[in-house]
């Protein structure tokens, strides 16, 4: 579990998101972390300090001016031994407070005085969030290296629709989690390919396999986490899209190779783990086939483009990953697809592990040999790969 044992302070502000505040800190506590939580006197207005006190097992800290803490100086201890000052929700105030670099009390002198890093959740009105002040003051804390969890658009509580929601506690929390991955591919730009793709065979039926894109989504996020901006091109999945990653959806085989082609410029890693169909139907059919006499109908086939061959092949390729899901002598199969695909790498896996599964088991082929990463959830093997990717980057540079 990345967040166990990391040590964070909760910093809310005063908006109707204070509730999903409770339900953050909660998860926190789930994943392992310590959670010390201090309140603006506006945020104690929507959820009381009892609440979050009762949730984390830990004093609730909300006065500057705490005749509990000795010397006075709770702005210092509190953030001192934290890993991260997590402000959720941040209003558009405290935003603009932290902004200036303003203290007036507890949690905007402690968000000074830390030594640690600062991230936040805006939450606030489509038009507050909007307005050329804030807009002005988020370029302010992104150029000061404040790092952003949200916000999303949608329904707001005022009734209003727009930009300016607070992220769901669980997406703060992978937020939270990439925050403390290592940057490995800061400045990389990382295109991946996920999830199966469907042939046509008439306008209602078609060609597929059992892919849910939870590898490559997983791929993308990953990547993602380390700094890479991260394109992910993906097949017909039910999933949604990693923060921060752009995705461009497809459907058959050539839709997809179009995709990367149009993508392909400026890529310096390309990791194809989309399930692509070999073959599509020659000539499928404008029309619903019917059920005629009993005869069954004859399909013609022909191959697709071969993506990420096509992509290895380039005169200026990226760094090319291949998947290589086998149902049995995963390292031969996997050493004659790094050469067929002239790739530097291939990941390689269990067909029946690895197929819409949660977790999977992972062994890389490179030049130097085969690299198990064990067995886990697909975030944390995607992880790995990450790593090892950056590793062989690096050594490339050398
Ligand atoms: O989506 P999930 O349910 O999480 O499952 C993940 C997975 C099993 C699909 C994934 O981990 C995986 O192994 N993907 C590769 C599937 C595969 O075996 O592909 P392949 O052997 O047909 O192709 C080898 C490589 O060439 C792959 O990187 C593939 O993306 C690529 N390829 C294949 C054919 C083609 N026309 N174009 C390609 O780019």
């Amino acid at each position: 579990m990345t967040l166990k044992g990391k040590r964070i302070l909760l910093g809310m502000t005063g908006g109707i998101a204070a509730y999903k505040a409770a339900e953050l800190a909660r998860l926190l506590g789930k994943a392992g972390c310590d959670v010390r939580v201090a309140m603006t006197e506006a945020a104690t207005r929507f959820v009381t300090p009892v609440t979050m006190q009762a949730l984390t097992g830990q004093t609730v800290w909300t006065d500057l001016w705490d005749p509990r803490v000795a010397d006075n100086m709770s702005h210092i201890e509190l953030s001192r031994d934290r890993e991260l000052v997590l402000i959720a929700p941040a209003s558009a105030d405290f935003l603009a407070k932290v902004a200036c670099g303003l203290a007036d009390d507890l949690l905007s002198t402690l968000v000074l005085a830390r030594r640690c890093g600062l991230m936040v959740a805006p939450a606030m009105n489509v038009e507050m969030w909007g307005n050329p002040a804030t807009q002005r003051n988020l370029r302010t804390l992104r150029a000061d290296g404040i790092a952003f969890a949200g916000p999303a658009a949608g329904d707001q509580a005022c009734g209003e629709t727009g930009m300016g929601r607070m992220l769901e506690p669980a997406d703060v929390v992978a937020e939270v989690e990439a925050f403390f991955q290592p940057k490995t591919l800061a400045g990389k730009r990382v295109l991946v390919t996920a999830g199966p793709t469907e042939e046509p065979i008439d306008p209602v039926r078609m060609i597929t396999n059992a892919s849910s894109g939870k590898m490559g989504f997983a791929v993308a996020r990953a990547a993602r986490e380390a700094g890479a901006r991260v394109t992910l091109v993906s097949g017909p999945v039910a999933l949604a899209t990693p923060a921060g990653v752009e995705r461009v959806d497809v459907r058959s085989a050539r839709q997809m190779f179009d995709a990367v082609k149009a993508a392909i410029r400026g890529q310096q890693v390309f990791v194809s783990v989309a399930a692509v169909a070999d073959w599509s139907v020659k000539n499928p059919a404008k029309r619903k086939i019917k059920k005629v006499d009993g005869r069954a109908p004859v399909l013609e086939f022909e191959e697709n483009p071969d993506i990420l061959a096509w992509v290895a092949a380039r005169k200026s390729a990226p760094f090319c990953v291949g998947f290589a899901a086998e149902s049995e002598k995963v390292a031969a199969h996997a050493e004659q697809k790094r050469a067929n695909k002239g790739v530097p790498l291939i990941a390689a896996n269990l067909v029946q592990e690895a197929l819409g599964t949660d977790d999977n088991a992972i062994t890389l082929f490179d030049a130097r040999g085969r690299h198990p990463l064990g067995r886990g959830p697909k975030i944390e093997l995607a992880r790995k790969l990450v790593a090892h990717i950056a590793g062989m980057l690096a050594k490339k540079r050398r």
